[in-house]
């Protein structure tokens, strides 16, 4: 990446790199109505001595850069063009809601991008618009407010006025597919980063930093104070084409990047950290959507690294949109306490057509594992898996037809998950206390299981027996300790009998092209 920065200070020659006329000098309309909206302590009204500093900002951050992207932007603004200011503190709520809300009239126009410069940006939710990119500095912390309606403060005299003035986190409708919220029943609190109905969004960076703050989530979740469904960090539905690349998240109060209902999603290089402990913070969940590419993504968390779902039970039964195209590769998850990648438990519109490669994982639960019930109905089929390192595990290979979890009694116990078709080839795993442990649904056999070429090197003190197999139907070759009497063993020359497509998918074949953001280009 040719990465072009120019310092400007004020009232010196401009530089560009570009043919863009010098700009006009810098004006500021801040009033104090556009600055408010934080709250506790971290609300604080803006003086004069703020307008100097937030200038200097302002001027500092002027640069020019390129970065790569699924679509340029014609238009380019900063966020401290809407008063914004980095300083930890300052809500900048309203100045993330103006800028989206102001930049989405260019949507028809060659798009628009909102650059976020290095400094520690506090917010509530907002939204993002069509044809729109928003851009982090690798020095940039966007920083979740910790601000909620009066329904979760109430207890806080002090601050509840402001809250249920600023309600920064809107409840919204459960999911179609879902029928409730995952933590409670009815509606969710927004996540930090929404967007719904979109085409063409990107959310990048130059590893800069968007932070749930979760913490105060967890515990509220743990105490089950908890009214509403937990946000998730960055969520995505009814949307096309989106990427989200180059970003590194922390502490999600949930899930971290859910796409769900969209097709055409790419997402590269990301670090997820949370800690191993923290509830239901998943990395990556793609939930009923067609065409995702997932690579280059380092997640640590406290449940899975990623989770491919659609939809729970009748609900999901009901929507019918299945989760199909799915690209993984180059992930590295660390998760004690959960799978690298899982499918299900909510699966209900479907999973088909995954294929994941180059999986490394780290003390970790299990590899790519396959949860459902009776109840969800739906199907996992045409799963391929190839190469994975694993380094402790408990179970290197785990399906589970019992997993439970009903989003509520109006299941219906006829309606039987569909499992046909998994293969994993190319598997070294080491220091393993089980080998697998494959448990299928009785009169519903999980079929065409295929392994091979997989070693598997027990831990000192691993379990006595390394394969538990019920319910399953498959084959084996090449596969060490020797698997359970359900996966007959093909022999030494069908080691690459496991299938894994070489056709590419279409999201594949998307090209990234080179985009410049220029900050001074005024709009
Ligand atoms: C992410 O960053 C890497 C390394 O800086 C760069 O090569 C790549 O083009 C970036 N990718 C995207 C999609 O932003
Ligand atoms: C964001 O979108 C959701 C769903 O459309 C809506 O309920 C919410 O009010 C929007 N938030 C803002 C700040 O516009
Ligand atoms: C968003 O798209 C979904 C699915 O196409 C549709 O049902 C819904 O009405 C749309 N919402 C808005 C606000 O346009
Ligand atoms: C991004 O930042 C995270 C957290 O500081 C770091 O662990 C990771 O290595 C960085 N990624 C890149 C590509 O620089
Ligand atoms: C078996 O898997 C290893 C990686 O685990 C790979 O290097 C090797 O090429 C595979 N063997 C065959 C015959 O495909
Ligand atoms: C092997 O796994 C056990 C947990 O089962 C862990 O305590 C131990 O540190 C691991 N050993 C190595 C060498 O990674």
């Amino acid at each position: 990446m040719v990465r072009i920065v120019i310092f400007i200070a004020i009232n010196t020659t401009y530089v560009f790199t570009t043919t863009t006329p010098p700009p006009p000098p810098n004006t500021f309309h801040i009033s104090h109505s556009q600055q408010w909206g934080g709250c506790g302590e971290a609300l604080k009204a803006f003086g004069l001595g703020r307008r100097v500093e937030s200038r200097k900002a302002r001027v500092l951050d002027s640069s020019s850069f390129e970065y790569s992207a699924i679509s340029c932007r014609a238009h380019s603004a900063s966020i401290t063009d809407y008063g914004g200011v980095g300083d930890g503190e300052t809500s900048n709520t309203k100045a993330f809601q103006k800028a989206v809300n102001e930049l989405s009239q260019y949507g028809s126009d060659g798009g628009s991008q909102l650059f976020v410069p290095a400094g520690k940006w506090l917010t509530g939710s907002f939204n993002l618009t069509s044809h729109f990119t928003l851009f982090l500095h690798k020095d940039a912390f966007l920083l979740a407010s910790q601000c909620l309606s009066s329904e979760l403060t109430a207890s806080s005299s002090s601050s509840s006025t402001v809250s249920q003035d600023i309600n920064e986190w809107s409840v919204i409708d459960p999911l179609p597919s879902y029928g409730r919220g995952r933590d409670a029943a009815g509606g969710r609190y927004i996540s930090f980063i929404f967007g719904t109905n979109l085409t063409d969004v990107v959310i990048t960076g130059d590893n800069g930093t968007i932070d749930g703050q979760g913490a105060f989530w967890w515990l509220q979740f743990h105490k089950k104070k908890i009214k509403y469904t937990r946000p998730y960090l960055i969520e995505i539905m009814h949307s096309d084409s989106i990427q989200i690349s180059n970003l590194t998240l922390l502490n999600s109060p949930a899930w971290n990047v859910h796409p769900v209902y969209s097709s055409n999603i790419l997402i590269q290089g990301i670090t997820i950290i949370a800690p191993i402990t923290s509830p239901n913070t998943d990395g990556i969940n793609p939930d009923s959507c067609t065409n995702t590419r997932i690579e280059d993504c380092y997640i640590v968390s406290g449940d899975d690294c990623v989770a491919v779902k659609s939809g729970w039970d009748e609900y999901g039964i009901a929507y019918g949109m299945p989760t199909k195209q799915l690209v993984i590769r180059r992930l590295t998850c660390i998760s004690p306490f959960s799978a690298t990648i899982a499918l299900g438990s909510e699966m209900s519109g479907g999973i088909q057509d995954v294929r994941a490669e180059d999986i490394v994982a780290i003390n970790t639960e299990s590899g790519v594992r396959i949860k459902t019930a009776v109840g969800r109905g739906g199907y996992v089929k045409d799963i391929y898996v190839k190469g994975m390192t694993l380094h402790t595990m408990k179970w290197a290979f785990w399906m589970t037809g019992n997993y439970g979890s009903h989003a509520d009694t109006h299941y219906d116990p006829k309606a039987l998950p569909v499992i046909q078709g998994v293969n994993y080839r190319d598997v070294v795993a080491e220091n393993v206390s089980m080998a697998a442990r494959l448990e299928g649904i009785s009169g519903d056999p999980f079929t065409g299981i295929c392994i091979s070429n997989v070693t598997i090197r027990m831990a000192v003190k691993a379990k006595k027996v390394p394969w538990t197999c019920t319910d399953i139907e498959g084959i084996t070759s090449s596969v060490t300790p020797p698997p359970c009497g359900l996966l007959p063993d093909q022999g030494p020359e069908k080691i690459r009998m496991c299938d894994f497509p070489s056709e590419s998918l279409p999201i594949d074949t998307v090209e990234l092209k080179s985009c410049t953001y220029a900050s001074m280009k005024y709009l």
